[in-house]
Order: structure tokens, then sequence, then C-alpha cells
């Protein structure tokens, strides 16, 4: 079940250069390859190894054996960045973008912000609980000390104490180990599972911080994993048919390289929107460096931005067909297999022709296609990506790829993909307010 890429003419760029632009990398693909196979987690690209580790998948359904339970209703993720966003990108892609309304249990609730909107919401979902088996609370921060996520936990469990005074048995804590949450945790005798040392926040979504929340909903890990597996086992191989990351990779540097900056993930199914975020982070964080490798100062980067199909052609198409030609595009799709059509007697009489009889996925196909073939007809770059269904394969798949894609990138464009320095800045200027406020009350 793998993903396709379909339209690769489209990308604009002579098969030459991508060639050599995909030779370039041949020894990062070695690296990558041991990376998977290192055991020990000891590599800058420790995370491709996480889809192979059986034992990790063993510890998680532990935990989730331990927590589960015919009650369970509410797995609740307190985290924020690469401590939340795979795993709602996956979690909307497989229950879909219309969640809240189904009774599909048990449900996600997300808490990433500071948010009085947010909390009130959960803790009064949690508080009318009849009991502490009907959720969970998981508490994700690789480093421990994210300001959000700390606070929120706080928060969330004060705000539920008095209607359920042994909270803290049902809260999991997610973090390095040895970190200073680790550390509490440990000495409060709270649940706890390790991210490995060296898998970065925003590559982290097939450790405990994306498994633990997914197993526990009943998402099949397994599959997600095979699914990632198999998308390694595609981009350590050395053709670009084969290695969709090296595709991608490739054709995108080639554009960033004729200014080309603005890359647009256009997703058309509304499901996949936290799919294209979770990009949005990985592109943002990974590749928008003020620095390169060797220490010249260079303010690099991708401006990643998502596009939901086909709302936004009623939104955004008119710049994206208009406007700067700033953009390279990947055109999204998937199939749903659904039912649904317009009748053939429409109640309103044929307002619009030729729709009566036509299932939604024609309609969409339809609209994919025309966008597909306007953008070939007024030379705008792109490619498509074909996703056959949405399943956890599917997905794992999808997010491998792109996790493979963007370590190619930060190689191709001299970057470190896996820190973030500057987002320290408000990190800090953040900790020094709360700082002086807490001098003043005192
Ligand atoms: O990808 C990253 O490293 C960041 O986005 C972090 O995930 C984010 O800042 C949250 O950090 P932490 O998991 O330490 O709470």
């Amino acid at each position: 079940m793998n993903i396709l890429l379909e339209h690769t003419d489209a990308v604009g760029i002579e098969d030459k250069s991508m060639q050599l632009t995909s030779e370039s990398l041949s020894y990062y693909l070695k690296a990558l390859e041991s990376a998977a196979e290192d055991r020990n987690y000891d590599t800058n690209e420790a995370s491709v190894r996480l889809p192979f580790d059986a034992e990790l998948r063993e510890e998680v359904i532990n935990m989730k054996n331990r927590f589960s339970n015919d009650q369970l209703k509410y797995v609740v993720v307190i985290g924020i960045g690469g401590s939340n966003l795979g795993t709602m990108a996956i979690y909307d892609a497989l229950r879909g973008s219309m969640d809240g309304l189904s009774d599909n249990q048990p449900k996600l609730l997300f808490l990433d912000t500071v948010s009085p909107e947010k909390i009130n919401a959960i803790s009064s979902t949690l508080r009318a609980c009849q009991s502490t088996d009907e959720f969970v609370i998981l508490s994700i921060s690789k480093s421990g000390g994210t300001t959000e996520t700390i606070a929120n936990t706080d928060v969330l469990l004060d705000q539920i104490k008095p209607q359920h005074p042994s909270v803290i048995e049902r809260l999991v804590v997610i973090t390095d180990e040895g970190s200073k949450f680790w550390l509490a945790a440990e000495e409060r005798d709270i649940a706890r599972i390790a991210i490995p040392n060296r898998v970065g926040g925003r590559y982290s979504v097939f450790s405990a911080v994306g498994l633990v929340p997914l197993a526990l909903v009943g998402i099949d890990i397994e599959a997600l994993c095979e699914g990632a597996r198999k998308a390694i086992d595609h981009g350590i191989k050395p053709s670009l048919e084969e290695n969709r990351s090296l595709f991608s990779a490739s054709a995108t540097h080639l554009h960033y390289l004729q200014g080309i900056s603005i890359h647009n993930t256009f997703l058309f199914a509304p499901e996949l929107e936290s799919v294209g975020k979770w990009y949005r982070q990985l592109v943002g964080e990974s590749l928008g460096k003020e620095q390169d490798l060797d220490d010249n100062k260079i303010n690099a980067g991708i401006t990643p931005i998502v596009s939901i199909g086909s709302t936004d052609l009623h939104s955004m198409a008119q710049l994206y067909y208009g406007g700067p030609r700033d953009k390279f595009t990947n055109v999204v799709t998937t199939t749903w297999n659904s039912e649904l059509r317009v009748p053939n007697e429409s109640a309103l009489g044929e307002l619009v022709q030729d729709i009566g009889g036509k299932s939604i996925e024609q309609l969409m196909e339809a609209i994919v296609k025309g966008v597909e073939s306007s953008y070939e007809k007024n030379s705008i770059p792109f490619f498509s990506i074909r996703l056959p269904e949405l399943s956890e394969k599917v997905i794992g798949y999808y997010l491998q790829f792109r996790m493979i894609e963007v370590m190619m990138l930060a190689q191709l464009m001299n970057l470190n993909a896996f820190d973030q320095p500057n987002v320290e800045s408000y990190k800090n200027e953040t900790r020094h307010l709360l700082k002086e406020a807490q001098a003043t009350a005192v």
C-alpha cells in the first residue's frame, strides 16, 4: 500500500538536474540506512530507528493495557509542537475532521497552547466523568520544561482534583529519561515512558510520544510502523523512481535555488489538514535557520503553507494562479470509497449542470483534475501525491516519507535539521517576564 507520485513532469525541472541533485545525496542514503539499524539510537537521524523498534512497541502496548478499560472515554494529550502535532495528524486523518460529532470512543482531546477556553472545556468534561477509569491524561514534553505543557498539566490536575482526588494515578508522563520532569514523576511514582534521547520533538511521532495516545484510542500502531518501515525501505534506495523522498527533496531544493521558497501542500481532504500542519512544523523548524553547518550566517528557509481543497480554491486560488510565481505545490489526494451521490432528481431544480447522479468521489476527482490541468497549462510547478486510502499503513508511510525528505533537504541546504536554536529566544523572554512577575508578586 504505497503512496504514488503523479504528474512528476509538471515539476518543471530538467531530468539531468534532478539526477545530479539526487546523486549528491548518495552518501546520506547510507547514513539513513545505518541510523535505521542502530539499536542504540546514537545518530542524528535516530528517529528512523523507531518504526523498527519492536521492544518500544511492546512497552507502549503494556502502558496501553495498564490504562485501558471498557469505560475509557477520553485520552487527553497535553503537549505542544513536536509533542502533539504528529499524534493529531494521524488521529484526524484516521478519525476525520468531524470526530467531535461522532460516537467514537475513546476520543483524543488536545491541550497545547494556554487557553481558558480549552482548559475549561476539558476540565469540565473530565469533572463530569463518574470515575477516573473514564479518562487518562498524557503529559508529553521531551525537554520536560515547556511552560505551556507544565502549566496546562498543573492547571488541569488542579481543576479536576476536587471531583477526582486520585487523578494523579491516571497521569502518564512522556519525556526524556533523566529530565526534571522524569525525575519529578519518578519521585511521585507517576507512570512514565521515555523518548530516546536523540529523537527530536518533530521527528518523534513513532516514539511513545505518538504511539501511546494513538494506541490508547485503538489505532493500530503496528500497521502505522509497518507503513513507516516501507517508507524507510524506499527512502534509502538510490533511484528517483523508487525513492519518493529523494524525488521530492530534489525537486523542492532545485526550486528553492531558483527563488521559489514557498512550499504549498494542497490537501484535497479536510481530514488531512492536521497532516499539513504537522509538515509545516517539520519544514519550518528543520529548515528555517540563521546559520548553516559551517556557521555562516545565511537566514535560510522554505516557507511551508497548507491549503485545503476544495475549500481554499475559493479563498487562495486567485493568488496561486494570478500572484507571484514563488510557490512549489504538492497536490495530495486520496480516495474514500464513499457511496454518497448527488441525486439524479434535484430537489432544487438543475442549478448546476452535470452533477446529477455523480458520486462525491467523482466530483472531487473532477475538481482535482481541473486544478492539475490548469496548473500545467499555467506552468505553475507541482507534482501530485496520491494516498490510495486513509489507513494506518498509508499515513505511517506518508509521515515517514516526509521526515526523510526534510532530512534530505537539510543536507542539500547544508543545515542542521534537528535543532531549533532560535525558538529559545521567545522561551527565554517568557521565562524572564515570568520571573519578574513572580518577584513583583513577592
Ligand atoms: O520539534 C521540536 O523540537 C519542538 O517543536 C518541540 O517539540 C516543542 O517546542 C515542545 O517541546 P517539548 O516537547 O520539549 O515540550
